[in-house]
């Protein structure tokens, strides 16, 4: 080689070594989103299906991965996945919700592109347009921490995932169907778990997972019901709660655990009982009727079935909220633990800065025209043919909806507006927002595009006194909140994030009819530092179709 000739080269390979260093890695999926016959609870019907698998593929990443997936529409109505709790940094384009993409139109694809941005944890995707929710689609992503990042707990033998939670046999169009006339979709007809529900003693039952006496597992679990909160345990084990929607958890025991709509815990359980079958058990909680299903885990060594006595669920009524409401204050973020954080500056020492927004939403149900509707401080949320984002970004937001219908404050009358709604936040503002919850059922609320820190729930009515009594030091930072009945909760969280962010009930009916709005944060400086553009390969539709996609940030 001549001594030009290897210039060149040493600098060509600077050149690709300083790209691949640059880049993180990419991780490529195509899934072919189809129906598919279904029978969770034993009872057939028209499920979705990604890949021909319900739960859908997980997806198994790293922390600043970025992650490719050519969705194919084969389902014969718009289809549209969000990915909960990935927090899309600049990028609400990609976040799947009604208000900032156009759906996936049958028979097309749609390639969504994100970056796994300073997270680690477990997360759930899942169908956002109509209650699709209920048909499947959904799966579990999981984000490990990079390879030289210490996890606060040793490598476990191996990982499982578990979705649970209700399950209708009713098809989705019926369902949605229902709650078009004006109905409620009434009570669910039991409880799965990942796809499968077993009674005590059923003989039939297939063990869902295999442990080696004496090694520990981690289990992720979410909750990826329309509205039920559960609890679940481990006959004979306990769990040592390690993670909690995307934090390192201080590492408390638990012989059971409350799990609300859209939460996601990891518990590791060590295999340290005599070799047998147990069950991994799954009920109701704060409903009428406790429904249940249970999950064989099998020792590899076992010689026997599982007792066919279940350890017993937590009280219900007041005295479980009382022992719900504690169990939450149990859980503390490791403020040790070395894991990505998005926001680290923001996040250490969150209890420290003035707050500069309180915005108190209150949950409501109403009857408009003698139709079921839900909605937040008198505004019932409904989604147009053109998302949001796209109005605004196009500077076309006063064609398709006004801002600030929901106002901080909620008034008292009960009256109630039906109408796209849009709350304008300032851009990196510290806000606490208070869900006070009026009403005798569990709610629970999940915010797109952030984590928040859930800083307390208390029985009763908010005041601002109230603020002594805020866990300030090591509140989890997660991004869905319970709020019991007739109780209040509390979150701070930075709005920097610049974006269309979608805050709901991540009850699919209440959300459905309304109970949900979008906070739009705008970057003032219109710079790519806070925002990118509109991706060239987003699907335009509504008043904003055929526009040209022309860079509004520099
Ligand atoms: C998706 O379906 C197409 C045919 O419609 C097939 O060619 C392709 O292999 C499928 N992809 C996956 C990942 O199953
Ligand atoms: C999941 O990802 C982690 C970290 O990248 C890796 O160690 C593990 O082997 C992966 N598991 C599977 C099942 O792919
Ligand atoms: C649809 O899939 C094709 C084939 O894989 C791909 O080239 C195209 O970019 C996809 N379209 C979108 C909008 O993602
Ligand atoms: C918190 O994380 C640190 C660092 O990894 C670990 O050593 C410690 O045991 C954890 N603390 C608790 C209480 O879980
Ligand atoms: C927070 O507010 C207090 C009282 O209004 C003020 O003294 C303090 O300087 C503020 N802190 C910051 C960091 O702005
Ligand atoms: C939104 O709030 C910002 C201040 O953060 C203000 O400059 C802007 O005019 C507001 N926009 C609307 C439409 O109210």
């Amino acid at each position: 080689m001549g001594s030009n000739t290897r210039i060149i080269f040493v600098a060509l390979f600077m050149c690709l070594s300083a790209v691949v260093m640059a880049e993180d890695p990419y991780l490529f999926f195509e899934w072919n989103v189809t129906y598919g016959t279904i029978a969770p609870l034993g009872v057939p019907k028209q499920g979705i299906l990604i890949n021909g698998q319900f739960p859908g593929p997980k997806i198994n990443c790293t922390s600043n991965n970025n992650i490719v997936i050519n969705v194919f529409n084969h389902l014969d109505e718009p289809f549209l996945l969000t990915w909960a709790g990935i927090q899309q940094r600049k990028n609400s384009w990609q976040d799947g919700t009604p208000g900032t993409m156009c759906p996936i139109l049958p028979g097309k694809n749609y390639t969504y592109r994100f970056q796994v941005k300073d997270q680690i944890g477990s997360y759930i995707y899942f169908p956002t347009t109509g209650l699709q929710r209920a048909a499947g689609g959904m799966g579990m992503l999981q984000v490990h921490s990079r390879d030289l990042i210490p996890v606060p707990f040793d490598n476990p033998a191996d990982e499982y995932a578990l979705l649970v939670g209700d399950w209708y046999n009713k098809g989705h169009k019926t369902l949605k169907s229902i709650l078009d006339s004006g109905r409620s979709i009434g009570r669910p007809d039991g409880i799965q778990i990942n796809g499968h529900s077993n009674k005590v003693g059923d003989i039939a039952a297939k063990p869902l997972f295999t442990m080696d006496a004496g090694k520990t597992y981690r289990y992720r679990v979410c909750n990826v019901g329309m509205r039920l909160s559960v609890n679940f345990r481990i006959q004979g084990h306990t769990m040592k709660l390690v993670e909690m929607e995307g934090s390192h958890t201080v590492q408390n025991v638990y012989d059971s655990l409350d799990l609300h709509v859209g939460q996601c815990m990891s518990v590791l359980v060590t295999a340290d009982q005599a070799p047998k079958d147990y069950y991994f058990v799954v009920s109701s909680r704060f409903h009428k009727k406790v429904l249940s299903s249970v999950a064989i885990i099998r020792y590899t060594n076992s010689n026997g079935p599982a007792s066919l006595e279940i350890p017993p669920p937590p009280p219900e009524n007041s005295v479980g909220i009382a022992w719900s409401i504690n169990q939450f204050r149990s859980f503390r973020w490791n403020l040790t633990a070395s894991a990505a954080r998005p926001n680290p500056q923001g996040s250490y020492h969150y209890g420290k800065i003035n707050i500069t927004r309180t915005i108190k939403i209150v949950n409501s149900r109403y009857f408009v025209d003698g139709k079921l509707r839900f909605g937040i401080n008198g505004v019932s949320h409904v989604d147009k043919e053109t998302p949001l984002k796209l109005a605004e970004y196009y500077g076309m937001a006063d064609k398709v909806f006004t801002y600030d219908l929901v106002k901080d404050e909620p008034t008292n009358d009960n009256k109630v507006v039906l109408a796209p709604s849009v709350v304008n936040a300032t851009f990196r503002n510290y806000v606490e927002i208070i869900f006070e919850n009026h009403e005798k059922t569990i709610q629970t609320w999940h915010l797109d595009g952030y984590s928040f820190f859930a800083v307390a729930i208390e029985p009763g009515r908010w005041s601002p006194e109230k603020r002594k009594n805020y866990n300030l030091l090591d509140a989890v930072s997660r991004h869905t909140i319970q709020v019991y009945p007739n109780s209040w909760a509390a979150v701070m969280t930075t709005l920097d994030n610049a974006g269309m962010w979608n805050l709901r009930s991540d009850m699919r009916e209440r959300a459905y009819l309304g109970q949900q709005f979008y906070f739009s944060v705008l970057s003032p400086a219109l710079s790519l530092r806070d925002e990118y553009n509109i991706p060239p390969t987003q699907e335009l539709c509504g008043i904003v179709n055929g526009l040209p996609k022309a860079p509004l940030y520099s």
